[in-house]
Protein backbone atom coordinates (compact mmCIF):
# COMPACT_ATOMS: atom_id res chain seq x y z
CA UNK A 1 0.00 0.00 0.00
CA UNK A 2 1.59 3.34 -0.90
CA UNK A 3 2.15 5.85 1.73
CA UNK A 4 -0.74 8.26 1.12
CA UNK A 5 -0.72 10.11 4.46
CA UNK A 6 0.15 13.84 2.72
CA UNK A 7 -3.98 13.35 2.03
CA UNK A 8 -4.37 13.69 5.62
CA UNK A 9 -4.98 17.52 6.78
CA UNK A 10 -3.43 19.06 9.81
CA UNK A 11 -4.91 18.75 13.21
CA UNK A 12 -7.59 21.37 13.53
CA UNK A 13 -7.89 21.84 9.81
CA UNK A 14 -10.96 23.03 8.31
CA UNK A 15 -11.73 23.47 4.55
CA UNK A 16 -11.99 27.16 4.19
CA UNK A 17 -15.07 29.42 2.39
CA UNK A 18 -15.95 25.75 2.77
CA UNK A 19 -19.93 26.17 1.44
CA UNK A 20 -18.44 27.93 -1.94
CA UNK A 21 -15.41 25.80 -2.36
CA UNK A 22 -15.49 22.19 -1.32
CA UNK A 23 -18.00 18.97 -1.22
CA UNK A 24 -17.48 17.70 2.28
CA UNK A 25 -18.54 13.76 2.75
CA UNK A 26 -19.05 12.16 6.05
CA UNK A 27 -17.32 8.99 6.42
CA UNK A 28 -16.84 5.94 9.06
CA UNK A 29 -14.98 2.96 7.80
CA UNK A 30 -14.09 -0.45 9.45
CA UNK A 31 -11.00 -2.02 9.34
CA UNK A 32 -10.90 -5.72 7.57
CA UNK A 33 -10.01 -8.22 10.63
CA UNK A 34 -6.14 -8.08 11.04
CA UNK A 35 -5.43 -4.47 9.84
CA UNK A 36 -4.09 -2.85 13.30
CA UNK A 37 -5.37 -0.06 14.76
CA UNK A 38 -2.59 2.30 13.77
CA UNK A 39 -3.61 1.72 10.28
CA UNK A 40 -6.81 3.25 10.17
CA UNK A 41 -5.25 6.86 9.65
CA UNK A 42 -3.76 5.46 6.16
CA UNK A 43 -7.05 3.84 5.44
CA UNK A 44 -8.30 7.22 5.70
CA UNK A 45 -6.08 8.43 3.56
CA UNK A 46 -6.42 5.75 1.02
CA UNK A 47 -10.13 6.62 1.10
CA UNK A 48 -9.52 10.33 -0.07
CA UNK A 49 -6.39 9.04 -2.46
CA UNK A 50 -8.58 6.85 -4.56
CA UNK A 51 -11.42 9.14 -5.01
CA UNK A 52 -10.12 12.20 -6.12
CA UNK A 53 -6.74 12.03 -7.27
CA UNK A 54 -4.37 9.19 -6.10
CA UNK A 55 -3.81 5.34 -7.01
CA UNK A 56 -2.59 2.07 -4.52
CA UNK A 57 1.08 2.89 -5.74
CA UNK A 58 3.51 6.12 -6.87
CA UNK A 59 3.42 6.58 -10.16
CA UNK A 60 6.20 8.54 -12.40
CA UNK A 61 6.32 12.65 -11.63
CA UNK A 62 7.38 14.56 -14.84
CA UNK A 63 6.49 17.75 -15.74
CA UNK A 64 3.83 16.38 -18.37
CA UNK A 65 2.29 14.27 -15.80
CA UNK A 66 -0.02 16.56 -14.54
CA UNK A 67 1.00 15.77 -10.92
CA UNK A 68 1.60 19.55 -9.85
CA UNK A 69 -2.16 19.97 -10.70
CA UNK A 70 -3.03 16.42 -8.85
CA UNK A 71 -1.31 17.83 -5.77
CA UNK A 72 -3.64 20.64 -6.13
CA UNK A 73 -6.68 18.87 -6.43
CA UNK A 74 -6.59 16.14 -4.01
CA UNK A 75 -9.11 15.82 -1.31
CA UNK A 76 -8.24 16.08 2.09
CA UNK A 77 -9.35 13.99 4.97
CA UNK A 78 -10.09 15.98 8.38
CA UNK A 79 -11.90 15.61 11.42
CA UNK A 80 -10.87 12.03 12.16
CA UNK A 81 -12.67 10.41 15.10
CA UNK A 82 -9.78 7.53 16.27
CA UNK A 83 -12.02 6.15 18.43
CA UNK A 84 -15.17 5.62 15.90
CA UNK A 85 -13.54 5.80 12.90
CA UNK A 86 -15.45 8.99 11.14
CA UNK A 87 -14.06 10.77 9.38
CA UNK A 88 -14.81 13.97 6.49
CA UNK A 89 -13.04 14.56 3.39
CA UNK A 90 -13.04 17.55 1.93
CA UNK A 91 -12.91 17.68 -2.22
CA UNK A 92 -12.12 20.55 -3.73
CA UNK A 93 -15.73 21.54 -5.67
CA UNK A 94 -14.19 21.90 -9.45
CA UNK A 95 -12.63 18.78 -9.06
CA UNK A 96 -16.10 17.47 -10.32
CA UNK A 97 -17.98 18.84 -13.81
CA UNK A 98 -20.91 20.37 -12.32
CA UNK A 99 -24.78 19.63 -12.83
CA UNK A 100 -23.52 16.00 -13.45
CA UNK A 101 -24.18 13.54 -10.68
CA UNK A 102 -23.40 10.08 -12.00
CA UNK A 103 -19.74 11.93 -12.62
CA UNK A 104 -19.26 12.98 -8.75
CA UNK A 105 -20.72 9.90 -7.87
CA UNK A 106 -17.57 8.04 -9.34
CA UNK A 107 -15.40 9.13 -6.95
CA UNK A 108 -16.50 9.27 -3.34
CA UNK A 109 -18.83 6.32 -4.14
CA UNK A 110 -16.23 4.48 -6.69
CA UNK A 111 -13.43 2.05 -6.13
CA UNK A 112 -12.61 2.83 -2.31
CA UNK A 113 -15.10 0.04 -1.80
CA UNK A 114 -12.57 -2.64 -2.98
CA UNK A 115 -9.56 -1.29 -0.75
CA UNK A 116 -8.54 -4.81 1.17
CA UNK A 117 -7.45 -2.79 4.18
CA UNK A 118 -11.24 -1.89 5.20
CA UNK A 119 -14.32 -4.15 5.42
CA UNK A 120 -16.51 -1.50 5.64
CA UNK A 121 -17.20 1.70 4.69
CA UNK A 122 -20.23 3.99 5.22
CA UNK A 123 -20.83 7.52 3.85
CA UNK A 124 -23.08 9.26 6.51
CA UNK A 125 -23.99 12.14 4.67
CA UNK A 126 -22.54 14.54 1.69
CA UNK A 127 -22.88 18.66 1.92
CA UNK A 128 -23.01 19.81 -1.18
CA UNK A 129 -20.80 23.70 -1.68
CA UNK A 130 -23.38 26.39 -3.90
CA UNK A 131 -21.96 26.39 -6.94
CA UNK A 132 -22.80 22.54 -7.40
CA UNK A 133 -25.82 22.52 -5.72
CA UNK A 134 -26.79 25.73 -8.51
CA UNK A 135 -25.84 23.03 -10.85
CA UNK A 136 -29.02 20.79 -10.75
CA UNK A 137 -32.80 21.93 -11.68
CA UNK A 138 -34.01 20.49 -8.10
CA UNK A 139 -38.18 20.12 -7.52
CA UNK A 140 -40.20 21.66 -10.29
CA UNK A 141 -43.19 21.74 -8.03
CA UNK A 142 -42.01 21.31 -4.49
CA UNK A 143 -44.10 22.37 -1.86
CA UNK A 144 -45.75 25.22 -3.09
CA UNK A 145 -46.18 24.25 -6.28
CA UNK A 146 -48.51 21.27 -5.72
CA UNK A 147 -50.42 23.14 -2.66
CA UNK A 148 -51.50 25.82 -5.72
CA UNK A 149 -52.13 22.87 -8.14
CA UNK A 150 -54.33 21.15 -5.96
CA UNK A 151 -56.07 24.87 -4.44
CA UNK A 152 -55.13 24.34 -0.68
CA UNK A 153 -54.77 27.26 1.02
CA UNK A 154 -54.35 25.30 4.52
CA UNK A 155 -51.41 22.81 5.24
CA UNK A 156 -52.78 19.26 5.60
CA UNK A 157 -51.34 16.07 5.08
CA UNK A 158 -51.77 14.55 1.61
CA UNK A 159 -52.90 11.26 1.28
CA UNK A 160 -53.64 8.34 -0.50
CA UNK A 161 -53.66 4.53 -1.29
CA UNK A 162 -51.46 2.00 -3.16
CA UNK A 163 -54.11 -0.83 -4.79
CA UNK A 164 -53.29 -4.00 -2.82
CA UNK A 165 -52.55 -6.90 -3.98
CA UNK A 166 -49.58 -5.27 -5.71
CA UNK A 167 -50.49 -6.97 -9.00
CA UNK A 168 -53.49 -8.65 -9.49
CA UNK A 169 -56.26 -5.95 -10.62
CA UNK A 170 -56.45 -5.15 -14.57
CA UNK A 171 -56.06 -2.01 -15.64
CA UNK A 172 -60.50 -1.39 -15.64
CA UNK A 173 -60.25 -3.01 -12.03
CA UNK A 174 -57.81 -0.54 -10.88
CA UNK A 175 -60.11 2.09 -12.25
CA UNK A 176 -62.80 1.05 -10.35
CA UNK A 177 -60.82 1.08 -7.29
CA UNK A 178 -59.92 4.74 -8.07
CA UNK A 179 -63.65 6.17 -8.29
CA UNK A 180 -64.25 3.86 -4.79
CA UNK A 181 -61.51 5.72 -3.02
CA UNK A 182 -61.76 9.14 -4.32
CA UNK A 183 -65.80 8.94 -3.75
CA UNK A 184 -65.46 7.30 0.22
CA UNK A 185 -65.68 9.17 3.31
CA UNK A 186 -66.38 12.79 2.72
CA UNK A 187 -64.68 12.71 -0.94
CA UNK A 188 -61.56 14.26 0.18
CA UNK A 189 -59.53 11.32 -0.43
CA UNK A 190 -56.29 12.58 -2.23
CA UNK A 191 -54.64 10.02 -4.16
CA UNK A 192 -53.87 6.44 -5.79
CA UNK A 193 -50.81 5.05 -6.50
CA UNK A 194 -49.60 2.43 -8.81
CA UNK A 195 -47.51 -0.07 -6.56
CA UNK A 196 -43.81 -0.61 -7.64
CA UNK A 197 -44.03 -3.40 -9.33
CA UNK A 198 -47.16 -2.85 -11.87
CA UNK A 199 -45.70 -1.36 -14.81
CA UNK A 200 -47.30 -2.65 -18.14
CA UNK A 201 -48.20 -6.42 -17.87
CA UNK A 202 -50.81 -8.44 -19.73
CA UNK A 203 -53.71 -7.90 -18.14
CA UNK A 204 -52.84 -4.82 -16.77
CA UNK A 205 -51.49 -2.45 -19.72
CA UNK A 206 -49.74 0.95 -18.69
CA UNK A 207 -51.79 2.63 -21.58
CA UNK A 208 -54.85 0.90 -20.52
CA UNK A 209 -54.33 1.72 -16.77
CA UNK A 210 -53.18 5.28 -17.51
CA UNK A 211 -56.39 6.24 -19.88
CA UNK A 212 -58.84 4.28 -17.23
CA UNK A 213 -58.08 5.76 -13.95
CA UNK A 214 -57.28 9.20 -14.91
CA UNK A 215 -60.53 9.35 -17.00
CA UNK A 216 -61.79 8.37 -13.86
CA UNK A 217 -59.73 11.01 -12.49
CA UNK A 218 -61.92 13.59 -14.45
CA UNK A 219 -65.37 12.29 -13.85
CA UNK A 220 -64.60 12.66 -9.96
CA UNK A 221 -63.16 16.11 -10.40
CA UNK A 222 -66.19 17.54 -12.53
CA UNK A 223 -68.57 15.78 -9.94
CA UNK A 224 -66.98 16.96 -6.79
CA UNK A 225 -64.99 20.26 -7.83
CA UNK A 226 -62.02 19.24 -6.19
CA UNK A 227 -58.21 18.19 -7.60
CA UNK A 228 -57.22 14.70 -7.53
CA UNK A 229 -54.26 13.08 -8.11
CA UNK A 230 -52.76 9.52 -9.65
CA UNK A 231 -49.46 8.61 -9.39
CA UNK A 232 -48.99 6.29 -12.02
CA UNK A 233 -45.98 4.19 -12.91
CA UNK A 234 -43.92 5.26 -15.77
CA UNK A 235 -40.67 2.61 -14.58
CA UNK A 236 -38.81 1.12 -17.10
CA UNK A 237 -35.18 0.93 -18.20
CA UNK A 238 -34.86 2.35 -21.48
CA UNK A 239 -35.45 6.34 -21.12
CA UNK A 240 -37.29 6.50 -24.50
CA UNK A 241 -40.65 4.68 -22.88
CA UNK A 242 -40.56 6.74 -19.82
CA UNK A 243 -40.60 9.79 -21.77
CA UNK A 244 -43.51 8.38 -24.15
CA UNK A 245 -45.34 7.21 -20.80
CA UNK A 246 -45.30 10.58 -19.45
CA UNK A 247 -46.50 12.16 -22.72
CA UNK A 248 -49.36 9.77 -22.34
CA UNK A 249 -49.90 10.85 -18.56
CA UNK A 250 -49.98 14.54 -19.80
CA UNK A 251 -52.09 13.91 -22.89
CA UNK A 252 -54.75 12.33 -20.49
CA UNK A 253 -54.41 15.06 -18.13
CA UNK A 254 -52.84 13.56 -15.76
CA UNK A 255 -50.81 15.79 -12.93
CA UNK A 256 -47.75 12.58 -11.97
CA UNK A 257 -45.42 10.26 -13.10
CA UNK A 258 -44.20 8.20 -10.64
CA UNK A 259 -40.83 6.79 -10.88
CA UNK A 260 -38.75 4.07 -9.20
CA UNK A 261 -35.46 6.07 -8.97
CA UNK A 262 -32.97 3.81 -7.71
CA UNK A 263 -33.75 0.89 -9.96
CA UNK A 264 -34.17 3.58 -13.28
CA UNK A 265 -31.34 5.29 -12.04
CA UNK A 266 -29.54 8.80 -11.83
CA UNK A 267 -29.48 10.19 -15.56
CA UNK A 268 -33.08 8.91 -16.26
CA UNK A 269 -34.27 10.74 -13.44
CA UNK A 270 -32.39 14.20 -14.45
CA UNK A 271 -33.00 13.74 -17.88
CA UNK A 272 -37.07 13.25 -17.07
CA UNK A 273 -36.75 16.26 -14.88
CA UNK A 274 -35.57 18.53 -17.65
CA UNK A 275 -37.60 16.65 -20.66
CA UNK A 276 -40.63 16.69 -18.31
CA UNK A 277 -44.13 17.41 -20.29
CA UNK A 278 -45.29 19.61 -16.83
CA UNK A 279 -45.78 16.58 -14.33
CA UNK A 280 -44.72 16.18 -10.73
CA UNK A 281 -42.34 13.33 -10.00
CA UNK A 282 -43.09 11.16 -7.68
CA UNK A 283 -40.41 9.02 -6.49
CA UNK A 284 -40.39 5.23 -5.26
CA UNK A 285 -37.07 4.13 -3.92
CA UNK A 286 -37.20 0.09 -4.74
CA UNK A 287 -33.81 -1.30 -4.31
CA UNK A 288 -32.37 1.47 -2.01
CA UNK A 289 -32.29 -0.76 0.70
CA UNK A 290 -29.77 -3.03 -0.98
CA UNK A 291 -27.71 0.40 -1.01
CA UNK A 292 -28.82 1.82 2.16
CA UNK A 293 -29.05 -0.87 4.62
CA UNK A 294 -26.48 -1.61 7.47
CA UNK A 295 -27.16 -3.66 10.18
CA UNK A 296 -24.81 -3.48 12.83
CA UNK A 297 -24.04 -1.20 15.24
CA UNK A 298 -21.98 1.63 13.60
CA UNK A 299 -24.99 3.12 11.93
CA UNK A 300 -25.47 5.15 14.89
CA UNK A 301 -21.84 5.99 14.55
CA UNK A 302 -19.86 3.90 17.46
CA UNK A 303 -19.21 0.88 16.81
CA UNK A 304 -18.47 -1.83 14.30
CA UNK A 305 -19.89 -1.66 10.34
CA UNK A 306 -21.12 -4.96 8.49
CA UNK A 307 -20.25 -4.02 5.02
CA UNK A 308 -20.15 -0.87 2.67
CA UNK A 309 -23.54 1.25 2.72
CA UNK A 310 -24.61 5.06 1.66
CA UNK A 311 -27.03 6.37 3.53
CA UNK A 312 -30.56 7.19 2.61
CA UNK A 313 -30.48 10.77 3.58
CA UNK A 314 -27.23 10.75 1.11
CA UNK A 315 -29.27 9.62 -1.44
CA UNK A 316 -32.33 11.63 -0.48
CA UNK A 317 -30.07 15.15 -0.88
CA UNK A 318 -29.10 13.97 -4.16
CA UNK A 319 -32.73 13.14 -5.63
CA UNK A 320 -33.67 16.37 -4.47
CA UNK A 321 -31.17 18.50 -6.61
CA UNK A 322 -31.99 16.06 -9.78
CA UNK A 323 -35.62 17.40 -9.39
CA UNK A 324 -38.07 14.88 -7.79
CA UNK A 325 -41.32 16.49 -6.71
CA UNK A 326 -42.01 14.01 -3.60
CA UNK A 327 -39.80 11.26 -2.22
CA UNK A 328 -40.84 8.08 -0.16
CA UNK A 329 -38.79 8.40 3.55
CA UNK A 330 -40.51 5.44 5.12
CA UNK A 331 -41.89 6.09 8.35
CA UNK A 332 -41.13 6.40 11.62
CA UNK A 333 -40.81 2.56 12.99
CA UNK A 334 -42.02 1.16 10.54
CA UNK A 335 -40.50 -1.58 7.85
CA UNK A 336 -36.92 -0.24 7.55
CA UNK A 337 -33.96 0.26 10.08
CA UNK A 338 -35.63 2.77 12.97
CA UNK A 339 -32.74 5.22 14.50
CA UNK A 340 -34.78 8.37 13.59
CA UNK A 341 -33.99 7.77 10.16
CA UNK A 342 -37.06 9.30 8.14
CA UNK A 343 -37.37 12.18 10.81
CA UNK A 344 -33.90 13.26 9.49
CA UNK A 345 -34.73 12.59 5.75
CA UNK A 346 -37.74 14.66 6.48
CA UNK A 347 -35.38 17.81 7.56
CA UNK A 348 -33.82 17.59 5.12
CA UNK A 349 -36.23 17.38 2.20
CA UNK A 350 -38.30 20.29 3.66
CA UNK A 351 -36.14 21.86 5.94
CA UNK A 352 -38.11 24.97 6.87
CA UNK A 353 -41.64 23.64 7.90
CA UNK A 354 -42.69 24.64 10.96
CA UNK A 355 -45.92 22.65 12.65
CA UNK A 356 -47.66 23.03 16.01
CA UNK A 357 -45.44 19.57 16.88
CA UNK A 358 -42.01 19.29 17.69
CA UNK A 359 -40.68 16.84 15.57
CA UNK A 360 -37.01 17.93 16.50
CA UNK A 361 -37.18 17.04 20.12
CA UNK A 362 -35.41 13.80 19.40
CA UNK A 363 -32.65 15.58 18.12
CA UNK A 364 -30.12 17.55 19.62
CA UNK A 365 -30.58 20.83 18.63
CA UNK A 366 -33.79 22.85 20.02
CA UNK A 367 -37.17 23.71 18.84
CA UNK A 368 -35.98 27.52 18.75
CA UNK A 369 -33.10 27.17 16.55
CA UNK A 370 -34.84 25.13 14.13
CA UNK A 371 -38.11 27.89 14.29
CA UNK A 372 -35.70 30.64 14.38
CA UNK A 373 -34.07 29.14 10.66
CA UNK A 374 -37.68 28.34 9.41
CA UNK A 375 -38.55 31.89 10.12
CA UNK A 376 -36.24 33.36 8.22
CA UNK A 377 -37.18 31.30 5.53
CA UNK A 378 -33.66 30.13 4.94
CA UNK A 379 -34.15 26.43 2.83
CA UNK A 380 -31.29 25.23 5.15
CA UNK A 381 -31.01 21.98 6.94
CA UNK A 382 -29.29 22.00 10.37
CA UNK A 383 -25.90 20.14 10.78
CA UNK A 384 -26.74 17.83 13.57
CA UNK A 385 -22.90 16.16 14.80
CA UNK A 386 -24.38 13.83 17.16
CA UNK A 387 -26.55 12.24 14.65
CA UNK A 388 -23.54 12.70 12.18
CA UNK A 389 -25.00 14.48 9.71
CA UNK A 390 -23.52 17.80 8.06
CA UNK A 391 -26.82 19.73 7.27
CA UNK A 392 -26.90 21.87 3.76
CA UNK A 393 -27.68 25.15 2.59
CA UNK A 394 -30.50 24.37 -0.30
CA UNK A 395 -30.30 27.82 -2.02
CA UNK A 396 -32.27 27.60 -5.32
CA UNK A 397 -33.86 24.44 -4.89
CA UNK A 398 -37.66 24.03 -3.90
CA UNK A 399 -38.42 21.74 -0.74
CA UNK A 400 -39.75 18.71 -1.32
CA UNK A 401 -42.89 16.51 -0.23
CA UNK A 402 -41.60 13.38 2.14
CA UNK A 403 -43.87 10.18 1.37
CA UNK A 404 -44.41 8.53 4.94
CA UNK A 405 -45.76 4.70 3.38
CA UNK A 406 -44.77 1.25 4.75
CA UNK A 407 -46.92 -0.81 7.34
CA UNK A 408 -49.18 2.70 7.88
CA UNK A 409 -52.49 2.29 9.50
CA UNK A 410 -55.01 4.76 10.31
CA UNK A 411 -53.86 4.06 14.48
CA UNK A 412 -50.55 5.70 13.36
CA UNK A 413 -50.76 8.63 12.16
CA UNK A 414 -51.04 11.31 14.98
CA UNK A 415 -47.24 9.92 15.66
CA UNK A 416 -46.31 10.29 11.59
CA UNK A 417 -47.50 13.90 11.46
CA UNK A 418 -46.35 14.17 15.14
CA UNK A 419 -42.48 13.21 13.49
CA UNK A 420 -43.00 14.69 9.90
CA UNK A 421 -45.02 17.49 10.22
CA UNK A 422 -47.91 18.52 7.91
CA UNK A 423 -46.45 18.85 4.42
CA UNK A 424 -45.94 15.01 3.97
CA UNK A 425 -47.94 12.31 1.93
CA UNK A 426 -49.76 9.60 3.64
CA UNK A 427 -49.81 6.58 2.13
CA UNK A 428 -51.62 3.28 3.02
CA UNK A 429 -51.97 0.50 1.21
CA UNK A 430 -52.41 -2.81 3.65
CA UNK A 431 -53.67 0.20 5.89
CA UNK A 432 -56.87 1.00 3.38
CA UNK A 433 -57.71 -1.90 1.64
CA UNK A 434 -56.88 -4.09 5.00
CA UNK A 435 -59.49 -2.44 6.94
CA UNK A 436 -62.21 -5.00 7.83
CA UNK A 437 -64.89 -2.88 6.15
CA UNK A 438 -63.34 -2.84 2.88
CA UNK A 439 -61.51 -0.05 0.89
CA UNK A 440 -64.66 3.04 1.89
CA UNK A 441 -64.13 2.34 5.14
CA UNK A 442 -60.65 2.31 5.45
CA UNK A 443 -60.53 5.70 3.51
CA UNK A 444 -63.59 6.56 6.46
CA UNK A 445 -60.58 5.52 8.95
CA UNK A 446 -57.85 7.28 7.07
CA UNK A 447 -59.87 10.32 6.72
CA UNK A 448 -61.53 10.42 10.41
CA UNK A 449 -57.50 10.02 11.71
CA UNK A 450 -56.56 13.36 9.41
CA UNK A 451 -59.58 15.27 11.19
CA UNK A 452 -58.49 14.07 14.20
CA UNK A 453 -55.10 15.33 13.71
CA UNK A 454 -56.28 18.72 12.15
CA UNK A 455 -57.99 19.81 15.51
CA UNK A 456 -55.24 18.74 17.46
CA UNK A 457 -56.34 15.37 19.02
CA UNK A 458 -55.32 12.16 19.39
CA UNK A 459 -56.05 9.11 17.51
CA UNK A 460 -56.95 7.80 21.34
CA UNK A 461 -59.00 9.96 22.32
CA UNK A 462 -60.76 10.29 18.48
CA UNK A 463 -61.75 6.43 19.17
CA UNK A 464 -62.58 7.13 22.65
CA UNK A 465 -65.29 9.60 21.71
CA UNK A 466 -66.27 8.07 18.50
CA UNK A 467 -66.30 4.06 19.56
CA UNK A 468 -68.28 3.20 16.48
CA UNK A 469 -66.43 5.30 13.60
CA UNK A 470 -64.79 3.41 10.85
CA UNK A 471 -61.18 4.65 12.50
CA UNK A 472 -62.38 3.26 15.61
CA UNK A 473 -63.05 -0.12 14.08
CA UNK A 474 -59.63 0.24 12.26
CA UNK A 475 -57.95 0.63 15.94
CA UNK A 476 -59.65 -2.33 17.23
CA UNK A 477 -57.67 -4.49 14.02
CA UNK A 478 -54.43 -2.77 14.19
CA UNK A 479 -53.90 -0.86 17.72
CA UNK A 480 -52.49 2.53 18.12
CA UNK A 481 -48.67 1.92 17.53
CA UNK A 482 -46.86 1.17 14.71
CA UNK A 483 -46.10 -2.09 13.21
CA UNK A 484 -42.71 -2.94 12.26
CA UNK A 485 -42.60 -5.37 9.76
CA UNK A 486 -40.49 -8.12 10.27
C1 LIG B 1 -45.66 1.52 -1.42
O1 LIG B 1 -45.43 1.36 -2.62
O2 LIG B 1 -45.60 2.63 -0.88
C2 LIG B 1 -45.97 0.28 -0.62
O3 LIG B 1 -46.46 -0.70 -1.41
C3 LIG B 1 -46.66 0.45 0.69
O4 LIG B 1 -47.60 -0.54 1.00
P1 LIG B 1 -48.26 -0.68 2.46
O5 LIG B 1 -48.90 0.65 2.78
O6 LIG B 1 -49.27 -1.79 2.38
O7 LIG B 1 -47.14 -1.02 3.41
MG1 LIG C 1 -45.08 -0.68 -2.87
Amino acid sequence: MAVQLDYLAPTGWQPPESDEKYLIVLFKLQLAPGVGENMFPQAAASVAAESSTGTWTKVESRPDSGMARAEDYKAIVFDLNLQDHMFKVAYRVDLFEPGNMSGFLAGPVGNIAGMKMIQGLRIFDIRFPRPFVESFPGPQFGIDGLRKLLGHHDKKPIMGTVPKPKVGRTAEEQAVLARRIWLAGDGSYDFIKDDENLTSLPFNKFEDRCRAVHAVQQEIEARTGQKKLYLCNITHSDIEVMKQRAELIAQEGGRVMMIDVVTTGFASLHSMRLNNPGLFIHAHRAMHGFITRESGPGLRGQGSLWGFSVSMLALAKIYRLLGVDSLHIGSPKSKMQDYGESELIDAAMNPDEVNGYDPYSQFHITKEEVNTAAALGQNETPAQPQLNTLGQKWYNIKPVWSVASGGLHPGVLDIVVQKLGLDIFIQLGGGVLGHPGGAEKGVEAAIEARQAIMAGMSIKDYVAKNPSSALAEAVKLWGTEPKIVY
